[in-house]
């Protein structure tokens, strides 16, 4: 769960659940100031870690950290003395956070590889849609070939059937083009998102009979990685409402609010108790849990809002840099 930081809410949590961390926080660095000894530093340190684990959030500790120090600088101290202390508080505040400063970097780390799993999950989908394309369409073509020669050697063959099956064959080729441009859409890095977008809500509409639409309000085209991201995004999206949402209508839709990326999918359809299902799937990794590791590894947020019988609405912001 994410805290939302205010003073209010650090105050009520300092009388209610949380008085230790600011107490022990007060004490350790007494202690430090005292005497200076590395156990008291060791102390500031887990005092970090724990606060970490328990979402106390960088700006609580600093002004745990203020307040402390307000309370235990002497009023009398000469500007000598005064400066004595405040380095020595310095670093004890420093080793609080360094726990903060490992788990950012380690959330950073974690992003660079989880940008390359993605990177190499766009080539295996390229991979996939090749293959779809070029050898599913090979095969359909020898069916025809051999439907040819299987009507020549057959005279009293009803040809009315024939022309049929030949029909349904070359829709089915045309479909499987259809899924391979859309599984990697080579329309998105020649004419980028927006095209993409509508080529896969044209589809989309025609399969499953939900109107599909597109609103956007982008100018120009925006960075590869965060094109592709949320084209996989919206794709996913768009999937759940086939697979799931009874929808009759689904909007993807995209917008500038300053230097930040806005974009929404939404539909009409049965909805459903997020809460339920985010704790349910939280350890598979795929669908709406990917959706947000994949826009959180770009730096921007995900949030669903859904309820059963009230549609379902996926948001999503990215910060661009401008
Ligand atoms: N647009 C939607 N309409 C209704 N239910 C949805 C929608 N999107 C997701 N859900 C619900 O959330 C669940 C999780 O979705 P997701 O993470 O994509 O996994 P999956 O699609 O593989 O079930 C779905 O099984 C479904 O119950
Ligand atoms: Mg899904």
């Amino acid at each position: 769960m994410h805290l939302r930081w205010s003073r209010d809410t650090w105050e009520a949590d300092l009388k209610g659940k949380r008085p230790d961390i600011a107490a022990e926080y007060t004490a350790a660095l007494k202690d430090y100031l005292a005497k200076r000894e590395e156990a008291a530093l060791t102390r500031a340190y887990e005092i970090g870690r724990e606060a970490l684990g328990e979402s106390v959030g960088v700006l609580e500790i600093a002004t745990v950290h203020h307040q402390a120090l307000r309370r235990l600088l002497p009023k009398q101290a000469t500007a000598s003395e005064a400066g004595q202390l405040l380095a020595a508080a310095e670093n004890f505040f420093v080793e609080s956070l360094s726990p903060f400063e490992m788990s950012h970097r380690g959330a950073r780390e974690a992003n660079t590889a989880l940008r390359s799993i993605n990177e190499t999950m766009e080539e295996q989908a390229k991979r996939i849609a090749h293959s779809l394309h070029d050898e599913a369409g090979q095969l359909l073509a020898s069916v025809h070939i051999e439907l040819d020669r299987w009507a020549r050697e057959t005279p009293d063959l009803d040809p009315e059937r024939l022309s049929k099956i030949k029909q349904m064959l070359d829709e089915t080729g045309e479909q499987l083009r259809r899924l391979s441009h859309e599984l990697c859409p080579p329309i998105l890095g020649d004419r980028g998102l927006r095209a993409a977008l509508e080529f896969l809500a044209e589809g989309v509409s025609e399969r499953s009979g939900i109107e599909v639409t597109v609103k956007w309000a982008v100018e120009g085209r925006l960075p590869l990685m965060v094109e592709t991201a949320l084209y996989r995004v919206v794709q996913q999206g768009l999937n759940n409402v086939i697979k799931h949402g009874r929808a009759t209508w689904a909007t993807a839709e995209l917008q500038m609010k300053g230097s930040l990326l806005r974009c929404s999918v939404r539909d009409d359809g049965v909805g459903f108790d997020v809460a339920t299902v985010l704790s349910k799937n939280g350890k598979r990794g795929l669908g709406l849990v990917g959706m947000g590791e994949r826009v959180r590894s770009l730096g921007g947020t995900f949030k669903v809002l859904s309820a059963p019988g009230k549609g379902t609405e996926l948001l999503i912001t990215i910060p661009l840099e401008k």
